[in-house]
C-alpha cells in the first residue's frame, strides 16, 4: 500500500477504573506483554504508519520509555483529565513536520486487537474526503430503558453504528474542532463527534467487531484470545 506515512496519536492517560486491578489497564499483561505494547506493535507494523505519539497521565509510573517500535519513532506527551484532552495534547505535541492538512490517526491504547487490514482500509477510504472512523453497524435489537430498568421502547437499529478507533482526520481540522468543543464545554466522546459539531460528516468504514476496547476485567481474557487470532 503506497502513500505518505501518517502519525498516530495513542491516548493512554486513563486510569482504567472499570477494569480494576493494581495498575492502569493499558499496563496489565496480555500473553506476557503489556496491553499498550501490543497496541503500539499492531500500529507500527502497518507500512502507512510512520510515527506514534502516546499521551500519558502526568503521574504515570509504568510507561517503559519506548523510543521506537519496529523502527518507527515513539514520542510521548502528558495527557489530560478527559480522553478528548489527552487527544488534543497529543495533536499539539506532534512534530512540526506534520502539516495542518496532513491526516493523523487516533487510536485507543485499550484496543490492542485492531486488525492490520482494517487500519489499511480506513486510511485508503477516509483519505479521499475529510476523514473517517472504523465502526460496525448495530447487530442487536436496541432498547431504551426506564429508570426502573424496564424497557420503555424499542429503538430502530437501522443506520446505527458503533464507533471504534482508529479514527482519521486532518491535524488542523481536528485540533480546531477539539478546541472549539472544549471552549463550548461540550463533552466529547470521540474525534468524530468533535468533527460532527464542526460541521463535517466523517466516513464510517466497517471494521471487524473484534476490535474491542478492553474495558472490564472480563475483557482481558477475550483480548488475549483475540490477539492470538487477529494478527492481520
Ligand atoms: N484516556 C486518556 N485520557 C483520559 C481518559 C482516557 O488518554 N483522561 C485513554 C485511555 O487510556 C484509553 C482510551 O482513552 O486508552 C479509551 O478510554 P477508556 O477505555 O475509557 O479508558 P479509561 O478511561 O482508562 O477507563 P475507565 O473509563 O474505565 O476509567
Ligand atoms: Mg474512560
Amino acid at each position: 500500500m503506497t502513500g505518505p506515512t501518517l502519525w498516530c496519536v495513542i491516548p493512554a492517560a486513563g486510569r482504567g477504573v472499570r477494569a480494576g486491578g493494581d495498575l492502569p489497564k493499558q499496563y496489565q499483561l496480555l500473553a506476557g506483554r503489556s496491553m499498550i505494547e501490543h497496541t503500539l506493535e499492531r500500529l507500527a507494523v502497518h507500512p502507512r504508519i510512520g510515527g506514534l505519539l502516546v499521551t500519558l497521565a502526568a503521574d504515570d509510573r509504568y510507561w517503559p520509555g519506548l523510543r521506537s517500535v519496529r523502527g518507527k519513532p515513539v514520542l510521548s506527551a502528558i495527557g489530560g483529565a478527559q480522553r478528548s484532552a489527552s487527544v488534543l495534547a497529543g495533536l499539539e505535541a506532534l512534530p512540526a513536520t506534520v502539516g495542518d492538512e496532513d491526516f493523523v490517526l487516533v487510536h485507543d491504547a485499550a484496543r490492542p486487537c485492531v486488525r492490520l487490514d482494517d487500519i489499511g482500509r480506513l486510511i485508503e477510504r477516509a483519505a479521499s474526503g475529510d476523514g473517517g472512523l472504523l465502526g460496525a453497524p448495530l447487530r442487536d435489537t436496541l432498547k431504551q430503558a426506564d429508570a426502573g430498568g424496564c424497557v420503555e421502547r424499542t429503538e430502530p437499529r437501522e443506520s446505527r453504528w458503533r464507533a471504534f478507533t482508529p479514527q482519521m482526520f486532518r491535524r488542523g481540522a481536528l485540533t480546531a474542532a477539539l478546541r472549539e468543543a472544549d471552549r463550548q464545554g461540550v463533552a466529547i466522546s470521540d474525534e468524530a463527534m468533535a468533527m460532527e459539531l464542526a460541521g463535517f460528516s466523517p466516513l464510517l468504514v466497517e471494521g471487524a467487531e473484534d476490535n474491542i476496547k478492553v474495558t472490564t476485567a472480563a475483557d482481558f481474557a477475550l483480548a488475549e484470545f483475540l490477539l492470538a487470532r487477529t494478527s492481520s
